[in-house]
């Protein structure tokens, strides 16, 4: 082992990497945007380390005043900031990579080769003087949005067997009085649980390692606090999110020296990946923005980069839609849903939404325990099938959207039957079901063909769908997979490649058709899934009061044209009004039986839907302004503005105010201030009128901006839409 390392050592010949070295020698690697600045510099020994990460130096000639980082272990063994260190030489902090060479040396040392810059992005060539191993270092710029993502590819080519024991996409390093960090804590009809805390010497771990639904416990986003608390509208703050659609990992650590890494990318963990000759490791995409103006401008940035680079189909209309899981669950049958299609017509909503339960016959599912994976109609409860029900909804002026799971199989299933390899399972021990289900196993390019003939089986017989709601209900549990026999640390990250390659194809073949991704509520929520479906089910907590904490945490990052928000029978306490207007920030959808509704109230749906249809270019504007947060008290304001300023929603709730508590008028943002605009309460009940006093006044935006109006009260559980609009 040890001879062949040497002649391949010889082969990669030492001349070049001392020309290399020598070329190296004081290179500087700017990556700007708009208002942030990296700098990268190679040090005399050829290695490349992290020399500044902030705002925009004004002076590209002071780059060279950077010095090189001193933070590491001890002034005798400095080794600064270096850009993508490696596990087993002189740096004992969390490295991004961990590479065991076929010889069984654990280690590789990595120096720069070469750069390149073209148009928004920078490829950084890194390479190891013992070992034919190639690091490329990516950086994508978004200079408006002020986004960097980030990635890295690594490549091998040994001939025997090379393990990567890590491969982050991304370390940053910051020098900071001290370091908060907010992270987005979830369960399921949880999710989005915003908590911060103060990062203290030592790691922080915030991950997943679900595989699928890998987001039910923590979301792949984080927001960190530079010298003091994240705040809305001030200071310091490094928002961060990874678009992988599996595991990831965050570390946060703070060294001995008070500096602080942040190393993001794929979670290792059970996920030792064997990497053969000539392949290239991509490593997931992290993306990141660094406010000085706290994660009201941050989240700004990423809803603005979401629109223009990121959401599929980001640029066209959403449906708004009758969905009929709540109301029906699996109860149902042609004509119940023939009468659906009704209220939906009724209701004027754009869309019906059938969803799970229409499939199997062996095993049909009348519930969650049987059915998955059969995906032919059931033929008693849906006896002309689903192009009746295309048709119905089409007379009824509906369209047509349906509910799949396709990664998913119940044991009791026709498929498991006759498929039991493609399910990942361990081979020899009792099998562990969450939700009475299994994963099949997408690192098999059998069942990759599988999973795709489902959506394309089903728009084959039904050109007419226009909307798919994709589930993924179970975490991979009994983690095995059959396809890859001895090499199981790949199955974590070849299952979500698998995973992509069916996206991929349903995305060239379908490119009309629009995709909610959902996984027993908001447990799939990364920004990479967001490139392949035109929007998310953030919850299936549709509990208003809920759902503003739920939405507020989402729109740290997403913007609301994605994030499904659909009003239904939880917390019936709340009016339909309030259930309506929390629903109307987001891409508003019913899950509702009409007939259980008052005449008042199924009118007042009706005229929000208009309205909704009306003002959703405003209300998806990514120009969010969180101006009253639920978390710090019983009220929540949220403020959007179009990009040309004229026009501007604002959404108001009570929750559960405190007596006699002092009410603050609301001050506005995001407005031009030597305009006018008129002020005026929109949705309100059928004969009912606006109190708020600020109604159908107008006023200059300076004075919005800066005196505000009260658009807050007393009252549990009271809400308001205001349309602001400049008077010409
Ligand atoms: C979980 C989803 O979050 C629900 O909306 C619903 O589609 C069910 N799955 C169906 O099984």
């Amino acid at each position: 082992m040890i001879e062949n390392s040497m002649s391949m050592k010889r082969s990669f010949s030492l001349f070049q990497f001392f020309i290399f070295s020598l070329f190296a020698l004081a290179q500087t690697i700017s990556i700007t945007t708009d208002h942030t600045q990296l700098v990268l510099r190679v040090n005399d020994g050829g290695r490349l380390y992290q020399t500044y990460l902030g705002e925009r130096l004004s002076e590209q000639t002071d780059l060279s005043q950077l010095n090189m980082p001193q933070a590491g272990l001890s002034s005798s063994c400095i080794k600064g900031l270096e850009a993508y260190p490696v596990m087993g030489t002189e740096d004992y902090y969390e490295p991004t990579l961990e590479i065991h060479h076929a010889d069984g040396n654990p280690t590789s040392v990595l120096k720069y080769v070469e750069h390149s810059q073209q148009g928004n992005e920078t490829a950084i060539v890194l390479r190891d003087e013992l070992y034919p191993v190639e690091v490329t270092l990516y950086y994508k710029v978004f200079p408006e949005e002020d986004i960097i993502q980030q990635w890295t590819e690594i490549k091998q080519d040994e001939k025997g067997k090379v393990y990567l024991g890590r491969y982050a996409s991304s370390i940053l390093y910051f020098e900071a009085p001290n370091y908060f960090l907010t992270e987005f804590a979830s369960d399921w009809a949880k999710e989005m649980q915003m908590q911060s805390q103060e990062l203290q010497f030592g790691k922080k771990v915030v991950d997943s390692r679900l595989g699928t639904r890998a987001n039910l416990m923590a979301q792949p986003s984080f927001e960190l606090g530079l010298g003091e608390p994240v705040c809305e509208n001030k200071g310091t703050v490094l928002m961060g999110t990874l678009g992988w659609m599996g595991n990831f990992r965050f570390t946060f650590e703070v060294d001995n020296q008070h500096v602080l890494r942040v190393v993001s990318g794929i979670n290792h963990d059970a996920g030792t990946y064997l990497l053969r000759k000539g392949e290239a490791f991509r490593t997931a995409d992290f993306y990141f923005t660094l406010s000085t103006n706290g994660v009201g401008e941050g989240s700004r940035r990423f809803q603005h980069w979401m629109m223009n680079h990121q959401l599929h189909k980001a640029k066209d209309d959403r449906m708004t839609l009758l969905n009929n899981w709540e109301n029906t669950y699996f109860d149902f049958n042609e004509e119940k849903l023939v009468a659906l299609f009704g209220e939906a017509r009724d209701l004027g909503v754009d869309l019906f939404l059938l969803d799970d339960g229409w499939f199997g016959n062996k095993y049909p599912r009348k519930n969650d325990h049987a059915g998955l994976g059969d995906w032919e109609v059931t033929h008693d409860k849906l006896p002309n099938g689903i192009p009746y029900l295309v048709k119905k909804a089409k007379e009824n002026g509906v369209s047509f959207g349906i509910w799949i799971e396709p990664e998913m199989v119940n044991p009791k299933s026709e498929l498991a039957e006759k498929h039991p390899d493609w399910i990942i399972q361990l081979p020899s021990r009792e099998t562990y079901y969450f939700r009475n289900q299994m994963v099949l196993d997408l690192c098999n390019p059998q069942v990759q063909d599988f999973v795709f003939g489902i959506v394309d089986g089903l728009m084959q017989e039904n050109p007419d769908i226009k909307f798919m709601k994709w589930d993924c209900n179970s975490p991979i549990t009994n983690i095995y997979s059959l396809y890859l026999k001895e090499n199981q640390g790949n199955l974590y990250v070849d299952y979500v490649r698998g995973l992509y390659k069916v996206l991929d194809r349903v995305q060239a073949k379908y490119p009309d058709l629009y995709m909610m991704m959902c996984s027993g509520g908001g447990g799939r929520s990364d920004v990479k899934g967001l490139s392949y479906f035109t929007e998310f089910w953030c919850s299936d907590n549709t509990d208003p009061i809920e759902r503003l904490f739920i939405q507020w945490g989402y729109s740290q990052f997403m913007p609301a044209k994605a994030m499904c928000a659909h009003v239904t029978e939880w917390n019936r306490r709340a009016s339909i009004k309030f259930r309506v207007d929390v629903a109307f920030q987001g891409k508003l959808g019913f899950d509702i039986g009409l007939k259980g509704l008052s005449d008042d109230d199924r009118q007042y749906c009706r005229e929000a839907i208009r309205e909704y249809k009306r003002l959703k270019n405003v209300v998806w504007s990514p120009n969010l302004y969180r101006l009253v947060s639920p978390y710090e008290g019983q009220h929540c304001v949220v403020q959007r503005v179009n990009d040309s300023k004229t026009h501007s929603i604002l959404f108001a709730y009570d929750i559960h105010p405190r007596y006699g508590e002092r009410l603050l008028n609301t001050r506005l943002q995001g407005l031009d201030a030597d305009a006018k605009y008129r002020v005026k309460e929109i949705c309100l009940m059928s004969g009912r009128q606006s109190w708020l006093s600020c109604n159908d006044k107008v006023y200059t935006g300076d004075f919005l901006m800066k005196v505000g109006v009260k658009v807050t009260s007393g009252n549990d559980l009271v809400s308001h839409i205001i349309e602001i609009t400049r008077e010409e």
